[in-house]
């Protein structure tokens, strides 16, 4: 049996060519190498009481994305949060071992106060139970599935910390039952600049996003920001923006020609901005095929991620029910 690597994704659209890179490819490939489950965190999205056709709209939107860029239903477990309904239990039992003062200094909720205190307001101003619960929720749906890495970004590493602390708890107070997970953080992954050059962000408004029309990505790859260098004059390809994106995307062949054509001048970056324009669309063109197939038929796609959530509740279903053995529930 592979080892179970985990991640929870919240249902946000319009990915870009940074998260591509940054999330997408790296967890994707993580099925060579482990059980990779996948899941859509609804009820985590709903600490936030999004609106609720907006949310459904979301939610199929993310699985498309999912698959689109090359998740394999087939050879991994795609599902929804919210269709495994051993996880609030789990939640519940585990919420039960958890001090309240952990969850006191858990970051989003202690931000949430800060700027309650801050604005003056009473700190607890407009923060419901399941934000200051997630970091439960998010320990059940690790620890419910014997989890042995969480691949997640930085902002993820006190969730996980957490998430080992209240299976440390449990395991002490009432015997070895759960596995401590590991945190699977990218090794210095080199951030994607945005057209700005800054790191690609959505905060940032610097983004190419990946499933635009066409018009709209070749837009954005007109705007990036490249210094004022004639065409005549030679440049540097290091420290040039245009030139960090295209080699994602170039052939090692193209990308080393470009760089030549950088360091004896004669290239222009209109020109090389049209190539990259063409080089993105063409890489991301079965992808918005799939994209688009998915979004027209939402059935198919609610099918896959029910399928995927059977797989996940046969691995499931065990484990909650140690658990309710270990603290005295079974029957
Ligand atoms: N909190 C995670 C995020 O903000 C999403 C998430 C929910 C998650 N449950 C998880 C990630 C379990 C990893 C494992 O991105």
């Amino acid at each position: 049996m592979k080892p179970i690597s985990l991640t929870g994704i919240k249902p946000t659209g319009n990915p870009h060519i940074g998260n591509y890179f940054g999330m997408y490819k790296p967890a994707i490939a993580l099925t060579e190498k482990y059980l990779g489950l996948y899941f859509v965190a609804d009820l985590h999205a709903l600490t936030t009481t999004p609106d609720r056709k907006e949310l459904q709209h979301l939610i199929h939107e993310v699985a498309a994305v999912w698959l689109a860029l090359g998740l394999d239903p087939d050879n991994s477990v795609f599902f929804r949060q919210s269709s495994i309904p051993e996880i609030p239990e789990c939640a519940w039992i585990l919420a039960c071992l958890t001090s309240k003062g952990l969850m006191n200094r858990a970051h989003a909720y202690k931000a949430a106060v800060d700027k309650n205190l801050e604005a003056e307001r009473d700190p607890d101003d407009g923060i419901n139970m399941g934000l200051y619960n997630y970091p439960v929720l998010m320990a059940a749906d690790i620890l419910l599935y014997g989890s042995d890495v969480v691949p997640v970004g930085p902002d993820q590493k006190q969730h996980i910390e957490i998430t080992r602390d209240i299976a440390e708890n449990f395991n002490r107070t009432y015997g070895k039952t759960l596995k401590l997970p590991e945190g699977l953080f990218p090794p210095d992954l080199q951030d994607v600049p945005g057209i700005d050059g800054r790191k690609m962000s959505k905060s940032y408004g610097n983004t190419i996003p990946i499933f635009a029309d066409e018009n709209t990505m070749r837009k954005q790859v007109m705007r990036i920001v490249t210094d004022s260098r004639t065409p005549e004059e030679p440049k540097n390809p290091d420290g040039d923006n245009l030139f960090q994106i295209f080699r994602l995307f170039a052939t090692p062949e193209r990308t080393e020609e470009v760089r030549q054509h950088y360091l004896a001048g004669g290239l222009g970056y209109g020109t090389l901005k049209q190539e990259l324009s063409d080089t993105i669309l063409a890489y991301f063109d079965d992808a918005r095929q799939k994209f688009n197939d998915y979004m027209q038929d939402t059935t198919a796609l609610d099918a896959i991620l029910e399928r995927g959530a059977e797989k996940a509740r046969d691995i499931a279903i065990p484990v909650l029910k140690r658990m309710r053995k270990a603290v005295g529930i079974d029957r």
